[in-house]
């Protein structure tokens, strides 16, 4: 039981310390010069995320899980604190204090609600309260199909406007994720009846189709940026780190699938 909560919270953090520490950087990158107090925070946020990251990785499966439960918690403050930056920045482009800034507003309330998706995470695992599986998987899937639809979004919006059959598919990957995240809204509220074995395993099969497919787009996409085949204004790292997040998405969505189907223990939810 102590074996199963050191492994998902390493897992967790090995994971989310990267994409946090990754969202740091791309906002150093697009703040403006003249943003040095907002840059320095940025910075040290990079570094914090760093340490955390590389931390999590001297951690091993025999760690006293009480030294994992005292770590998530000063993760979990870490990462409040990114959160509260990021919403402060949204609130700053929305109120237009940041002209030619290259930030999208979707982009940071984006990379906020990973933040926020991370402390949840934590706190669940700290308090010993993770979800039924029925509920986690409706609720994973409206959260990460959303940030799928999102990515489809920037991706079509960060490409140079003359790769026109690559914005088009983008165009496509955008509509297919919008059209998905509303059947899981649907899904949502008409718990818990919606719950029943077939409805959810159908809904996991639809949704992982369209999952790979993305996926596999990015894994394009971030080859061609980075042979310099392409015409775009996306950091290389960019495309890796939502090839990633596309990934993570598709783990889960098979850990759901083998929990419905019983074949295996569920070894994370
Ligand atoms: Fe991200
Ligand atoms: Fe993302």
């Amino acid at each position: 039981m102590s074996n199963g909560f050191v492994a998902r919270s390493l897992d967790e953090v090995r994971f989310w310390s990267r994409i946090m520490k990754e969202h740091s950087l791309f906002i150093t990158l697009g703040l403006r010069c003249e943003d040095t107090q907002l840059i320095n925070e940025a910075q040290q946020f990079f570094r914090i995320f760093e340490q955390i990251e590389s931390q999590s990785h001297a951690f091993t499966l025999k760690t006293d899980p009480r030294q994992i439960t005292q770590f998530n918690a000063e993760v979990y403050n870490a990462v409040s604190h990114i959160w509260v930056y990021k919403r402060k920045l949204l609130g700053l482009i929305l109120h237009c204090k940041l002209p030619g800034a290259n930030l999208f507003p979707l982009l940071i309330d984006h990379i906020s609600r990973e933040a926020n998706y991370f402390r949840n995470r934590l706190s669940e695992l700290n308090q010993g309260q993770l979800e039924p599986i029925p509920d986690a998987i409706i609720d994973e899937n409206v959260f990460f199909l959303r940030i799928m639809a999102d990515h489809a979004k920037f991706i079509g919006h960060l490409l140079d406007p003359s790769e026109r059959k690559l914005v088009e598919q983008a165009q496509e990957f955008s509509n297919d994720f919008d059209q998905l995240l509303f059947q899981a809204i649907d899904l949502d509220s008409m718990r818990p009846q919606s719950q029943t074995s077939p409805l959810l395993s159908q809904f996991l099969d639809q949704n992982r189709v369209s999952v790979k497919s993305l996926r596999d787009f990015k894994k394009t996409a971030r080859d061609l940026i980075e042979a310099c085949r392409i015409k775009s204004i996306i950091h290389p790292l960019l495309a890796d780190h939502v090839f990633r997040e596309a990934e993570r998405f598709l783990e889960i969505i098979d850990m759901f699938e083998r929990a419905l189907t019983g074949k295996k223990s569920v070894s994370k939810c």
